[in-house]
């Protein structure tokens, strides 16, 4: 691996200098996962932030995971380099919509992908993410309708997997229903051995044709232990640089859209390694919210950190 650069080891330097806990998503650039000390996808960044014994935590992701940090961990400040780093899957259900919709149907459980603000997760009753969605879903009580924010790709994917019909909230990811079965059979072509691995936020059709579909971290699991040597990865570009770093005897592809050969999600790419430098020298910006949300939002994160044990 290449040596790291003048600006990674001033990272390295402030971070022990604020006693600072770098957390990224597996979607974040690499010369930012190379200085994280943890590089997960949303749940196991969830476990990691409620656990972080530091002075500070910097989140290296989106709005909504920082967020999720300082509501589990609210004592300590939490960091994210770029504020405007927000999500479209989060922004499809506007918490003022969801309470609408509540006052309406009274009775509905509401399971909240944890891509969502936390005024929807003050309005849910559990959250799940990618990794757990499944086990969450079976463990509503039987008797209860429930209505699943914010997408519906992963709504429906859990649904065809549990046998349990949910209402769907009309939301999606603007990345992942980029990815089309044409251009992933048109790349298969070029690669006939490659396996697919696919993120439930991709549409039907695409997951319907993949050989595993599964969160970020589990995509780790399944691409070491398959018998192949090329596997097309259709979920956003920055997995890539983890499964090359991690499993550096195999070839991974990007998943293709039909008008590009990657897919990078803008919001994700807002952050910066100058950003997240000025951030841990500056102490900002740092997420804040009114302590009642806050805590109306942990109680369904508790629920979900409990459940997925
Ligand atoms: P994971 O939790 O699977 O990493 O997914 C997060 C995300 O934002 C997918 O677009
Ligand atoms: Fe949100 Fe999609 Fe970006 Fe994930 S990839 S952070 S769901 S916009």
């Amino acid at each position: 691996e290449a040596p790291l650069t003048a600006i990674q080891e001033e990272i390295l330097a402030l971070k022990k200098e604020r006693n600072a806990l770098i957390l990224a998503h597996n979607y974040q650039i690499d010369a930012i996962q190379r200085v994280a000390d943890y590089v997960g996808d949303s749940l196991g960044l969830a476990y990691k932030a409620e656990e972080a014994d530091t002075d500070c935590i910097v989140f290296c992701g989106v709005h909504f995971m920082a967020e999720t940090a300082k509501i589990v961990n609210p004592n300590k400040p939490v960091l994210l380099p770029e504020m405007d780093a927000g999500c479209s899957l989060s922004d499809s259900c506007p918490a003022e919509k969801l309470a609408a919709y509540k006052e309406a149907n009274p009775n509905v459980y509401v399971v909240a992908y944890i891509n969502c603000s936390a005024g929807v997760k003050a309005l849910s009753d559990v959250i799940c993410t990618s990794g757990n969605a499944m086990k969450i879903v079976e463990k509503v009580p039987a008797d209860r309708d429930i209505l699943f924010v914010p997408d519906q790709n992963l709504g429906q994917w859990v649904s065809k997997q549990t046998g349990r019909e949910m209402q769907l909230w009309p939301g999606s990811c603007y990345a992942h229903v980029l990815f089309t079965q044409q251009a992933i059979e048109r790349l298969k072509l070029k690669f006939p051995d490659a396996l697919v691995v696919a993120h439930p936020e991709c549409v039907e059709t695409v997951r319907d044709n993949a050989d595993e579909v599964c969160s970020t971290e589990k995509m780790i699991g399944f691409c070491r232990d398959c018998d192949a040597e090329q596997i097309i990865v259709v979920t956003e570009t920055g997995m890539i640089h983890r499964l090359q770093r991690e499993i550096p005897e195999k070839t991974f592809i990007a998943g293709p859209t039909d008008t590009c050969a990657c897919n990078d999600c803008r919001f994700m790419k807002m952050n910066t390694i100058e950003k997240l430098r000025d951030c841990l020298r500056d102490m900002s910006p740092q997420i804040e919210m009114p302590e009642d949300i806050r805590l109306k939002a942990y109680a369904p994160i508790k629920r979900m950190l409990e459940w997925s044990k």
